[in-house]
């Protein structure tokens, strides 16, 4: 996903504009660049690969001046070389953008027919030229960058400079999100408050379809209807302290190793200390009195639906339909009549699942977002919102938001079950006393990492690994396949333990390994069998069970790591962790980096 940030201030904004890039580096990119009004017009400054190659330019050729627009690229159109990054320029117009304009082709050519010339394949650059092209017809620069952005069509959030003098940003959003800073004497814009925090906590969130003018001390929001708004000033719950990586090596296990603490603040906005009980919120009679429940997301924010599909399935009685976001509005679904839907999201950004919610949204359904980012799209347009309180996650792995995921879903369908009566009391305290030891059983889980560290080095130099797992560890499976190829692009992949026998158990060969997830559980003696098959056939077992299930694997695995004794719901959520520990170590062996894995970014904002 792309990051903007720009500034108009009464001193020079160059290094803060990097400084801004640096705090959207965790969203993923492959380029970077800034465009400040020096005085002599607009100049650019724009390097391929990593901000610390902009800024070696900036350092070669410094810019002075008070006002300017920055930008790190996430390729979509365009190989992500130094051409296409941002920011692109027509005449005395510089733009930064993220997201994608859908109607770029039609554009470039009505443009290319009015004389103008492209320097890039991108889908960007047309917007830089449409606003001169209004330039040129006479409009002012506040009207030839509305009229401009009138014109296009696809989700974008994107910052200009109009004119050589002009000390203006010009933005607007659209399907991607954008702030307004407030500072003393100067004034910012950001794809998110993250970005303004080393500046300011003081920030506006753009509403969809807002544009803005941003002078030195004000800013100008119009709606979509060209209407003068006020928005709300907030304080922005993000500090830039938070998102440090401390004494850690990197942010991935940084946030490994804050589960304890965010699952206890997650959980302790959730449960009433009087009596025990979940309160769910607006969320609660959506819940309550849906005939179906529909848990829509991706990637792991999928597969934290896929868990809790067990769990409201088995403890509340209430159908759940899982679906990956991408897939699930063009299968034109069978809504239920009276459902709910969930939408879960660290980001609230994705554009999938913003995409799915807005669906649902006009089939008049119930929507509840369980998010980690209160302000986001997702947060602001669904029915009610449940908080996973794992604070900025910056790591393009999702870690701590997952096993908050977890908790906040878990509690769900407890509160759920106990509403349709399904839980009486005293069943509901036992489950809520059980969920309250997260905390500790996770902070004893990391105990695991030495063994973790010791294992990382077979899967590093295997071919591919695989997860196996039963009932609510089968997702738990998915999610260890998928936190393994994101940080090593290693092969992995996870399976239910039952169905390696349909197929992929051809592959299992002298030496593969195979991550089995089996706690104590009521189908323990099936997955034993399933382990036997693969051990059979030369499979190197790493067994994740608890302190009542080692004698199983004692001569079973070559590694059994043992985590603490997990009642109640807690089992998939403490499993979790030693599935991080094992990726993150790898990771470290292979030297990949884990925190911004190539191809991938911390949120796709782009369907
Ligand atoms: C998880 O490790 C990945 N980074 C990715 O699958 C992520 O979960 C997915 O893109 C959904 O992101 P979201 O939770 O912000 O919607």
């Amino acid at each position: 996903m792309c990051g903007i940030v720009g500034i108009v201030s009464n001193r020079p904004v160059s290094a803060r504009l990097v400084e801004g890039l640096t705090r959207l580096e965790y969203r993923g990119y492959d380029s970077a660049g800034i465009a400040v009004v020096n005085g002599q017009g607009i100049v650019r400054r724009r390097a391929p690969g990593k901000i610390i190659n902009l800024q070696h330019e900036l350092d070669d050729a410094p810019i002075d001046g008070t006002c300017g627009i920055a930008h790190t690229r996430w390729a979509t159109h365009g190989r992500p070389n130094m051409e296409n990054a941002h920011p692109h320029r027509a005449g005395n117009v510089a733009i930064v953008h993220n997201g994608i304009i859908e109607n770029f082709k039609l554009l470039r050519e009505e443009l290319a027919q009015n004389g103008h010339v492209f320097a890039t394949q991108t889908d960007s650059e047309v917007i830089a030229h449409l606003i001169q092209h209004y330039l040129d017809k006479g409009l002012d620069a506040e009207d030839a960058f509305m009229a401009c952005v009138a014109r296009l069509e696809g989700a974008y959030a994107v910052a200009a400079l109009v004119g050589d003098t002009n000390q203006t940003v010009y933005a607007a959003r659209h399907g991607s999100p954008l702030v307004v800073g407030f500072g003393e004497g100067e004034m910012f814009v950001g794809s998110d408050a993250f970005a303004l925090a080393p500046f300011t906590k003081r920030v506006l969130y753009l509403e969809e379809g807002d544009s803005a003018v941003v002078s030195i001390d004000k800013v100008c929001v119009r709606d979509k209807t060209g209407t003068l708004v006020t928005r709300d000033i907030m304080t922005a719950s993000i500090s830039a302290v938070m998102a440090e990586k401390g004494n850690y090596r990197h942010f991935m296990e940084k946030e490994i190793h804050e589960q304890p603490e965010a699952l206890a603040r997650t959980m302790a906005a959730y449960i009433d200390p009087e009596n025990d009980i979940p309160t769910l919120g607006k969320a609660a009679p959506l819940l309550a009195e849906a005939d179906r429940l529909i848990a829509i997301a991706c990637g792991t924010a999928y597969l934290a639906a896929s868990v809790a599909k067990y769990w409201f399935e088995g403890l509340a009685g209430v159908h759940v339909e899982t679906d990956i976001a991408s897939e699930f509005r063009y299968r034109t679904p069978a809504l239920p009549k009276n459902g709910a839907a969930l939408f879960i999201s660290q980001s609230g950004e994705t554009a999938d699942t913003l995409a799915a919610m807005r669906f649902c949204n006009q089939a008049t359904m119930g929507t509840i977002g369980v998010l980690n980012a209160p302000e986001s799209s997702i947060a602001r347009e669904t029915d009610a919102v449940m908080r996973t309180l794992a604070g900025p996650e910056i790591g393009v792995a999702s870690t701590k938001a997952f096993t908050a995921q977890l908790a906040v879903l878990a509690m769900s369908a407890l509160g759920t079950a106990h509403a349709r009566g399904r839980l009486d009391d005293d069943q509901i305290k036992d489950h809520i006393k059980a969920l309250s030891q997260l905390p500790e059983l996770s902070q004893k889980a990391l105990a695991v990492k030495s063994q973790c560290e010791e294992i990382a080095p077979m899967l590093a130099a295997s071919k591919q690994t695989f997860f196996i797992g039963r009932g609510v560890y089968y997702p738990l499976a998915l999610e260890g396949a998928l936190k393994l190829k994101e940080v090593t692009y290693l092969p992995a992949e996870g399976y239910a333990a039952g169905e390696l026998k349909h197929g992929p158990i051809a592959l299992i060969e002298e030496g593969t390994p195979v991550v089995v997830i089996a706690p104590t559980d009521e189908l323990m003696e099936k997955t034993i069998s399933n382990v036997e098959e693969m051990a059979a056939r030369g499979a190197r077992v790493i067994a994740i069970t608890d302190e009542a299930g080692a004698k199983h694997f004692t001569e079973r695995a070559s590694h059994t790591i043992v985590l603490p004794d997990m009642p109640g719901l807690t089992g998939p959520i403490v499993c979790a962790i030693p599935l991080q520990l094992l990726a993150y170590f790898t990771a470290l062996k292979l030297g990949t980096n884990m925190d911004q894995p190539r191809n991938l970014a911390k949120s796709v904002t782009v369907e």
